[in-house]
């Protein structure tokens, strides 16, 4: 075939002035394809070819095309309207370019005395509309990955990242990113050039970024009676190492392994390989619903060292199922109730407000206040005024601690925690503030019935500081020194003793009375030096008296009973007059004390305490209803 080609291109040149050329075979080749333009030609089906010979005799009598399938013609009586004459020259044009035209075509160009030949290489390709390929997943934070965006041959292509300048490439098309982040997500817009084809192909490429993250979730299975909690990385290079449960009011939790159960609870899930960490409970019962949390440990290959990483984790929800969830919302309820947690700082020492969620927060910050709002962040700088407290927003710990603690910080703070994966309203939680000496009394006023048991509690600010004694001035001014050996038993005056359960080395000065009389009314001092302070510390806390609670009943029947008592005491006033001439002082006293009750604010104090991390911190819980002080500690 080739050589057909010769032979055809040698007899045209001979037929014209051989004598001006040098025949060699080569040069001839070259010389024949040299004088068709362009040498070679990619044309997409239904674009239009342009070919023409660089070199034409002059004063051309005739410009003949053989088409690749042999078809001869002269360019002026063309034998279909796809032909059509181009240019000045020996040049032609073919619309609507079809597969068949794929082949060599040639253009002669002769005058009288010479002629002259060259040809064109056509490929007809199929037109490229459109180009799909599915989504690049990157992982946030990957240093230099390299993007291919598109598999075609193309020779240049001009890429738009989301919100930034375009940039071209040329060649095949492919971009290395320094880093990925989340910026270069969206789409991405591509134009490419593609040979055969004028207009730029335009692809829409989907970028996504993953981060590496906890998905966490329960699944119940009320055909089997089990609950599955599942705790699974995804996005990582991470291997998992270990895998722990822990129901957060239990102090003990459960490591799973794969292929290991206690007969109860087992893993849950594809295995370590495929970054799940899963619990399966059987049989579970009513302990085994409410708050989980989770703790994924994992590791990361640098080189020929594995490095552990911190471990991951989160809290999971497990609401109870059926009948039980009306017993789950009843609680909820009673929990709300305004309960208001006060926490006593000491001014200008650093103080710690938390805040706690039963879910994974997204975020969290604080309004003080005065309205200003407070986002705190990790501490970072030895100059920070606040920062992040707790052990991390994952857990549902949401906590602020400020270097310096101002008077114009008490009041009612509000923390706000937005929950992951849940959209809407932010949870919230409220904390009263009291910026107090290092010592302060947890109720500032106590009301309490002759013979009953009252409670003068102090404690210092800022934690549990031990203290090196402890001592109370009663309003008769009658000092009482004392410390945790003094129980019931030994009472001092036998009525006063230290409350049980509490300590100095925890920061406690706390004074029981039993059987509280009439001359423990008044304004009580406590006063301790701290253990680091070299002077001594102090606050007070009225003691007042109120009526026996059974006369509360009713505003009637305590009225009738006055009536009655007052009636007798009349009589009996009347008869001890009679016999000892001298008047009762009880029943003013007691008029007195019945009109002091009716400005009495039925709130007071409780005693919670609960622990971040190391730091233990002990507050107030104001109650309505409850006299007693109780100590619950929580540690998570
Ligand atoms: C034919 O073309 C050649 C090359 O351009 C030229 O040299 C020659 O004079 C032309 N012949 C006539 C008769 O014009
Ligand atoms: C993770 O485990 C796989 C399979 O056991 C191992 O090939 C890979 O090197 C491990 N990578 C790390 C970071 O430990
Ligand atoms: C707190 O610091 C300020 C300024 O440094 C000082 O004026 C004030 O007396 C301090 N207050 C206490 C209770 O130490
Ligand atoms: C509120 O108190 C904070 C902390 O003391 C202070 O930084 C802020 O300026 C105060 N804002 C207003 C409006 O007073
Ligand atoms: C007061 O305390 C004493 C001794 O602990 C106890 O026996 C008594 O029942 C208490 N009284 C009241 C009203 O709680």
């Amino acid at each position: 075939m080739i050589f057909k080609v010769f032979a055809v291109g040698v007899a045209l040149l001979f037929t014209g002035s051989a004598e001006s050329y040098e025949i060699q075979i080569n040069n001839l080749l070259y010389m024949q394809q040299g004088l068709g333009w362009p040498h070679s030609l990619t044309v997409v089906v239904g674009h239009e070819a342009l070919m023409k010979l660089t070199k034409t005799a002059t004063k051309q009598n005739t410009c003949e095309v053989i088409t690749p399938s042999g078809q001869s013609f002269m360019l002026t009586s063309p034998p279909s309207d796809r032909y059509e004459a181009w240019g000045t020259g020996c040049g032609l044009r073919v619309r609507e370019v079809h597969s068949a035209d794929t082949g060599r075509w040639r253009l002669t160009s002769t005058n009288s005395t010479q002629s002259f030949t060259g040809w064109i290489e056509v490929y007809v390709e199929e037109d490229t509309k459109s180009y799909e390929a599915p989504p690049i997943s990157l992982l946030d934070g990957e240093v230099h990955p390299h993007l291919d965006l598109t598999s075609l041959d193309n020779s240049y292509c001009l890429v738009a990242q989301p919100f930034s300048q375009s940039s071209l490439v040329s060649g095949h098309c492919g971009v290395t990113l320094d880093k990925a982040t989340r910026a270069v997500q969206g789409n991405w817009n591509i134009l490419v050039g593609l040979p055969g084809r004028v207009k730029e192909l335009h692809i829409d490429r989907r970028v996504q970024v993953e981060a590496e993250r906890l998905d966490v979730g329960y699944v119940y299975d009320s055909n089997t009676n089990r609950v599955h909690l599942y705790c699974n990385i995804l996005h990582t290079k991470k291997n998992i190492t270990f895998c722990r449960f822990q129901k957060t009011t239990d102090t003990v939790g459960f490591n799973v392994m794969e292929g290991l159960s206690d007969g109860l609870r087992s893993y849950y899930g594809d295995g370590f390989v495929h970054k799940q960490c899963g619990l399966t409970i059987e049989k579970p019962t009513d302990q085994d619903f409410g708050t989980w949390r989770c703790s994924v440990g994992s590791q990361l290959r640098d080189g020929n060292t594995l490095v552990p990483q911190t471990p991951m984790q989160a809290l999971i929800n497990v609401p109870v199922h059926h009948n039980k969830a009306s017993r789950l919302r009843n609680e909820a309820i009673s929990n709300d109730e305004n309960d208001l947690r006060t926490i006593f700082v000491q001014e200008n020492i650093s103080f710690t407000i938390p805040c706690h969620a039963e879910s994974s927060l997204t975020y969290c910050w604080f309004l003080h206040p005065n309205g200003t709002q407070f986002t705190p962040l990790p501490l970072t700088r030895e100059d920070q005024q606040f920062w992040y407290s707790g052990q991390s927003l994952q857990v549902g710990d949401c906590g602020i601690t400020f270097a310096h603690a101002q008077n114009k910080d008490a009041g009612e703070w509000t923390c706000h925690m937005g929950a992951r994966n849940k959209l809407g309203l932010e949870l919230t939680d409220k904390v009263n503030v009291r910026v107090t000496g290092p010592l302060a009394a947890n109720k500032k006023e106590i009301f309490v019935s002759v013979g009953a048991n009252a409670t003068i509690h102090c404690h210092t600010s800022n934690g549990n500081r031990p203290l090196e004694y402890c001592r109370f001035l009663s309003p008769n001014f009658v000092g009482i020194n004392i410390d945790d050996t003094v129980t019931k038993e030994s009472a001092i005056l036998g009525r006063y003793y230290f409350t049980p359960e509490r300590y100095m080395n925890q920061g406690d000065c706390s004074l029981s009375i039993t059987s509280v009389q009439e001359e423990d009314e008044g304004e009580w001092k406590c006063a301790a030096v701290i253990n680091t302070n070299s002077v001594e510390s102090s606050d007070t806390a009225t003691l007042y008296l109120k009526s026996d609670p059974s006369r509360q009943w009713s505003r009637a029947g305590i009225t009738g009973m006055a009536i009655g008592l007052s009636c007798l005491l009349v009589i009996l006033g009347g008869i001890l007059w009679y016999k000892i001439g001298r008047p009762l002082p009880s029943l003013l006293n007691w008029n007195r004390r019945r009109s002091s009750q009716q400005n009495i604010n039925q709130r007071s104090f409780d005693t919670v305490s609960y622990s971040t991390n190391n730091d233990v911190v002990r507050s107030s819980v104001l109650t309505n209803n409850s006299d007693d002080s109780a100590t619950a500690v929580n540690n998570p």
